[in-house]
């Protein structure tokens, strides 16, 4: 039997199987969640198993489990490290959901004609993480597994990975791999196939500004003290010039920018503004003066506030001048900015800004580097060939807005360099209310797997 018949065999348990997995509500930053996210790991171990992996086992963490499995076939075969997440985001605010974020539905849209499954997690990342399960069961029972292939699923990607490094640090010999494989990004559209060449890194903080020791009366004090809140949004607009560029001395020293040539290939991207803009109704597009709306998410930073609250927020109204008021601020990097830099610069300069009669505190959470994968590499060219084989076109290099943080470490403490062949669309609702995942995707994602790992034994069987 080939892979292509086995999968069309078994079409309708791989889907359940899925759905299995979308039931449990494996929120990774929700304490009352732990328990699920357990048995999240617990059920990858267990398809893991089944797919016919010669090990597969949970290593306990100081948060959430990582999944490791593996199946060797031969010293002299090359070996694929296949890495995902089984958590997810919380699903809040859930009346924007037309269906429970956690009960798998399927349902048609305009991208979608032959229906796609409607739950958090199902594209962001536990379908296109599943894609590898299946599409290696498939290769495993039919004989044809061509490469090594190892799994690292973690259940902490949502907030940063806080125990993959150390984890990548001790476990470095077990993880040996000659590339990394994540579908965890986007595709540009069914006929315009893509392969992910840049992730965005990221940097995201608190900031705190406090003018007095307690609230005040707004008639008493109003207009001869500082509004803590004002303060705040003032140091916050000045972040930007009217060009929309980040004022922060120093922001940009490492940021490199593509070739002129690469800049025109990307503005003939067949990029989707329509689209882009109706996925979460946006009223009109805006950003750094000179550059088109993919430019500005695949190679340029941001700054945004991510929240912002302070002073009453209550039912009805009350006079008061707050003592303190709050954010929360991410920046998004690219090209060689590295985000430990950019924090202190951020924290230098907030507080350089601030007026005397405030204090100024800044506290910074996770963060990550940002990631560009080399295209003339074995890896690329066999992803590029196994598209081109499932998709019948061949895939352009595309710049994400998005993050996955480790991707960096994975580089720089593995020695690894990561092929991002992601099967979602940007439109998939990730992170959003009514998060999807088309079942067409789905299916094409775990043909064009096996082809990748064909691909490539015989690309590393030519160079070496
Ligand atoms: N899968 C996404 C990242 C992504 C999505 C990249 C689509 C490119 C295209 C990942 O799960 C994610 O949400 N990452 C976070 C990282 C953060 C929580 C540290 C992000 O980008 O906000
Ligand atoms: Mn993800
Ligand atoms: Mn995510």
């Amino acid at each position: 039997m080939t892979t292509t018949e086995y999968i069309e065999q078994h079409r309708d348990r791989f889907l359940n199987e899925l759905k299995t997995l979308i039931r449990i509500p494996s929120i990774s930053t929700a304490s009352e969640h732990k328990k699920d996210t357990h048995q999240c790991a617990v059920r990858v171990q267990e398809y893991l198993v089944r797919a016919g992996m010669d090990k597969a086992e949970l290593y306990p963490t100081d948060g959430h489990p990582i999944v490791y499995a593996e199946k060797i076939i031969g010293e002299d075969k090359p070996t694929i490290l296949v890495y995902g997440h089984y958590d997810v985001q919380p699903a809040d605010p859930l009346d924007e959901w037309d269906t429970p974020p956690f009960e798998p539905t399927i349902k048609t849209t305009a991208q979608h004609p032959q229906g796609a499954i409607f739950a958090r997690g199902a594209t962001d990342d536990k379908g296109q993480m599943f894609i590898h399960v299946k599409a290696v069961e498939a290769m495993v029972q039919t004989g044809s597994l061509p490469c090594n292939v190892k799994f690292m699923i973690e259940g902490e990607e949502e907030i940063g990975s806080p125990n993959l490094l150390p984890f990548i640090k001790e476990y470095r010999e077990m993880l040996r791999s000659d590339v990394i494989l994540i579908s965890d990004t986007s595709l540009l559209s069914k006929n315009h196939p893509s392969i992910t060449v840049g992730l965005r890194g990221l940097t995201y903080l608190d900031v705190k500004v406090r003018a007095a020791r307690a609230d005040m009366h707004s008639g008493l004090f109003g207009g001869a003290v500082a509004n803590p809140i004002n303060v705040l949004c003032d140091m916050v607009a000045s972040l930007k010039d009217e060009k929309k560029h980040i004022t922060i001395p120093s922001f940009y020293d490492d940021v490199e920018f593509p070739s002129e040539r690469d800049r025109t290939l990307m503005r003939e991207a067949p990029f989707d503004a329509e689209e882009y803009m109706d996925s979460p109704g946006v009223f009109g597009l805006e950003g750094e003066e000179g550059y088109t709306t993919y430019e500005r998410t695949g190679i340029l930073p941001t700054l945004d506030v991510n929240g912002i609250w302070g002073g009453f927020t209550g039912e009805g109204s009350k006079t008061v001048i707050p003592a303190v008021a709050s954010a929360k601020i991410s920046m998004r990097l690219v090209s060689k900015q590295n985000y430990e830099k950019i924090t202190r610069l951020f924290t230098e300069h907030f507080k350089q800004i601030a007026p005397d009669t405030v204090k100024i505190e800044v506290h910074p959470h996770h963060g990550g580097n940002p990631y560009v994968t080399p295209t003339d590499t074995p890896e690329y060219k066999a992803a590029e060939a196994a598209i081109q084989q499932t998709f019948g076109e061949k895939p352009v290099p595309m710049y994400e807005g998005g993050s996955i943080p480790i991707v960096a470490q994975f580089k720089e403490v593995l020695g690894v360099e990561t092929i991002l062949m992601g099967f979602g669309f940007d439109t998939d609702g990730l992170h959003s209310p009514n998060e999807h995942f088309g079942l067409w995707n789905f299916f094409k994602g775990i043909e064009t797997v096996p082809a990748f790992f064909s691909a490539y034994a015989r690309m590393k069987d030519l160079t070496a």
